[in-house]
């Protein structure tokens, strides 16, 4: 593995598609290896454009502007940092070999759609999942949600993420609601869903998943601790690693991800959600790429999601290990403003162990993820005690 010097003909550079927290944060490990980083975003003045060397906004659902984009710049590696990408010019691009798509445009394309990856897991490779159906009409949906899932269930937008669009449905009688709301909330109004059968877990993880190089040049897998966090109407709001869990369960969610993540190819870090119940484990779904929940890692590994990722991207060496027990939690913008500013930082950063992660993003929104609290201590209650008193320290105001 060769890196070059950026800004010069020999160069490393890496396309960032997408430029939020997640992407910032690889981007900023990517930078500390000395590699030429474009961050590409729909807004400006995204977090990922205030720490790279170019940056461009533009529409990258369009494909056409997508594929202008690379030719100008000539990447060696495209990193998609969000789903709503023009994943058929990605595709194009890889295979005309213009680019590396990490991990591969494949990847990008099957889980930008619920119905893509959740047929992969469950129909090809038969990994356990929620009954499910999808459903293109209110009628449709009313017959799935009665014959396929019974109640309750759970409807989303196939193309959502972040909780929009998403429902929790106890009758039929809320059907109708769920449809509406699905529709307003998918990124492109295509009218369909999935509804799935509620699972009644014990508790969620992430499973962080690297594929990287091994020192015989052969791609190897690696899993983190995993990772517990809490849901609000499908939005993470709080994460803490590791999470205990039965050895059974555990050997059984690294068999999951192992098989979804050996299906998707490619090398770099997966984020796979799985739902645990005594030893039984539910596939969900599966970001390839860094997740929101493991932001944790910032305090709590080695080698944070994003130094893997970025690692993994370039074909170096990782380390999964675990450094201390670790949380987070996130801080909102509580407000609908531009140019936000936040007080208490530094009464926040008394808490022992902890630090924080401020965005820098333009606009604020009332429920717009701003930062991340972290902290560690000798175990995960104490430390998720710490980070959400660290989250409440931190008060967004107007300037
Ligand atoms: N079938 C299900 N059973 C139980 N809880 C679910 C189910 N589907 C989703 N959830 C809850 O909603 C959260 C968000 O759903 P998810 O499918 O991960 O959507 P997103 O792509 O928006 O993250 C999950 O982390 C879980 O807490
Ligand atoms: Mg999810």
């Amino acid at each position: 593995m060769r890196l070059g010097t950026p800004l010069s003909a020999t160069a490393t550079r890496v396309m960032l598609l997408g430029s939020g927290e997640l992407g910032k944060e690889v981007i900023i490990a990517l930078q500390r290896l000395g590699v030429e980083v474009i961050a590409v975003d729909r807004y400006p003045d995204a977090p990922g454009h205030q720490v790279a060397h170019r940056s461009h906004t533009i529409n990258m659902a369009d494909p056409a502007a997508l594929r202008a984009l690379v030719e100008q710049e000539r990447p060696q590696l495209i990193v998609p940092e969000i789903e709503a990408i023009a994943t058929e010019a990605l595709v194009q691009i890889e295979a005309a070999g213009l680019a590396e798509v990490i991990p591969t445009a494949r990847a990008a394309q099957l889980t930008m759609n619920r119905e893509g990856i959740r047929r992969l897991a469950a129909e090809e490779l038969g990994l356990p999942t929620s009954r499910y159906a999808f459903a293109d009409n209110l009628d449709d949906l009313r017959a799935a949600a009665a014959n396929v899932t019974g109640y309750p269930c759970i409807i989303k937008p196939v193309m959502s993420s972040s909780g929009k669009g998403q429902s929790a449905v106890d009758g039929p009688d809320n059907i109708e609601a769920a449809w509406n709301y699905a529709l307003q909330g998918g990124r492109v109004n295509r009218g369909r869903v999935i509804v799935e059968e509620r699972i009644d877990f014990d508790f969620e993880i992430t499973l962080l998943t690297v594929r990287s190089l091994g020192a015989d040049g052969e791609v190897r897998t690696d899993f983190c601790e995993p990772i517990g966090h809490v849901q609000v109407k499908g939005d993470y709001v709080e994460s803490w690693q590791p999470q205990p869990m039965a050895a059974a369960a555990l050997a059984r969610a690294q068999e999951i991800a192992g098989a979804v993540t050996a299906n998707l190819g490619g090398r770099g870090l997966f984020g796979v959600e799985l739902f645990v119940k005594g030893d039984q484990v539910w596939f969900s779904e599966v970001s390839p790429r860094p997740h929101d929940t493991g932001m944790v890692t910032m305090a709590s590994q080695l080698q944070s999601e994003f130094d893997l990722h970025a690692r993994a991207i370039l074909g170096l060496p990782v380390s999964v290990a675990l450094r201390r027990p670790g949380a987070s939690a996130v801080i909102y913008g509580g407000m609908d403003a531009v140019g936000i500013a936040f007080e208490g930082v530094a009464e926040a950063l008394r808490v022992p162990e902890s630090d924080l992660r401020l965005f820098g993003k333009p606009e604020s929104f009332e429920r717009r993820r701003m930062g991340v609290a972290l902290a560690c201590a000798d175990d995960t209650d104490t430390a998720r005690i710490h980070a959400k008193l660290v989250a409440a320290k931190v008060r967004p105001v107007q300037r």
